[in-house]
């Protein structure tokens, strides 16, 4: 029977699996939690939350450690060759949920770009006074150029979705696709990309090469009257240059689910009302976040009956 940190309250009955045959240690407040620092030294899996921080002062502060388990497709929380160096296994959660993250991002597409949110907000102040002709004017969805940034998993679910509002779809990534599996999408550099399309949507991992890939030249080199669509990770794009971008142009709109610093979000995006703003739920609809959680658990429970997990990074 291993020790097994759960880093906060999972939906489904994964955790009640674990439990029959491992010592389970559950808290809320994650790994900096004082549950977990009185078992740190007999954890020998980890089921982490992207807001978790797992690096090299607590992998060796965690001696007996095999597994982190993360819930979430995206490991930018944890330090890759640190838990290589210490031969911790490290898994993800992929597949899962492609199609509610691409939902979400097709959502904040169709808000940002026609005025949702921003509607709603006028409707509730009492301002809808009634129809007028030019009253709300949005931007067009139909027959738009629509970019994709990573065509992973997730971008290609976005490139199908675009098929049926007849957009034809760019793509860049750092490969290009068999033309099999573009989804009918063109490849382009990132540079054509942005001066094309009218809605970018941003769907490649957090890496060194990909922070603040969308910066101030790049935003300023966007097609006026684009649009920002953002469901991968906040650091990809510089929060304070896309408050300028959105006031001063190009750009119309941007749709984010993701943010530099979460929870804190730029002033200067809370004050854009053409900015639609989630609070990081690309994957949160219930079947998915329990198939996350449920994956998550599976990979530890392979880890720790000596077999290879199911979504391992690497
Ligand atoms: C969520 O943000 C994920 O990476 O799964």
């Amino acid at each position: 029977m291993a020790t097994v940190f759960v880093s906060g309250t999972l939906p489904g009955d994964g955790v009640a699996a674990l439990r029959a045959s491992h010592r389970v240690v559950q808290a809320e407040d994650g790994i900096r939690s004082a549950a977990f620092a009185d078992c740190r030294a007999d954890v020998e899996a980890v089921v982490a939350l992207l807001t978790d921080r797992i690096d090299a002062a607590f992998l060796d502060a965690s001696p007996r450690l095999r597994v982190v388990a993360n819930v979430a497709v995206g490991v930018d929380n944890v330090d890759l060759p640190a838990c290589r160096a210490r031969g911790v296994i490290v898994t993800n959660t992929p597949d899962v949920l492609t199609e509610a993250t691409a939902d979400l991002a097709f959502g904040l597409l169709l808000a940002a770009a026609r005025r949702i949110a921003e509607g709603d907000r006028l409707v509730r102040a009492g301002a809808f006074t009634g129809w007028t002709p030019t009253f709300m004017l949005g931007t067009r969805v139909h027959g738009a150029t629509l970019g994709i940034v990573g065509m992973g998993r997730i971008g290609s679910a976005v490139a199908r979705r675009a098929r049926g509002f007849s957009m034809p779809v760019l793509y860049t990534q750092r490969s290009r696709l068999d033309a099999t599996l573009a989804e009918g999408a063109t490849y382009v550099e990132l540079e054509e990309l942005v001066t094309r399309a009218d809605f970018v949507s941003i769907h490649c991992p957090l890496t060194p090469a990909t922070t603040h890939l969308f910066d101030e030249g790049r935003l300023a080199r966007m097609k006026p009257g684009s649009v920002l669509i953002n469901t991968a990770r906040g650091p990809i794009v510089d929060e304070a240059a896309l408050g300028r971008a959105l006031e001063h142009g190009p750009l119309a709109a941007a749709g984010l689910d993701v943010f530099e610093h979460e929870p804190v979000i730029d002033p200067s995006l809370l004050t854009r009302p053409n900015a639609v703003l989630a609070p990081h739920i690309g994957s949160a609809d219930r079947p998915t976040r329990q198939a996350m959680a449920s994956r998550a658990i599976a990979n530890v429970l392979e880890v720790l009956a000596g077999r290879p997990p199911v979504s391992p990074i690497g």
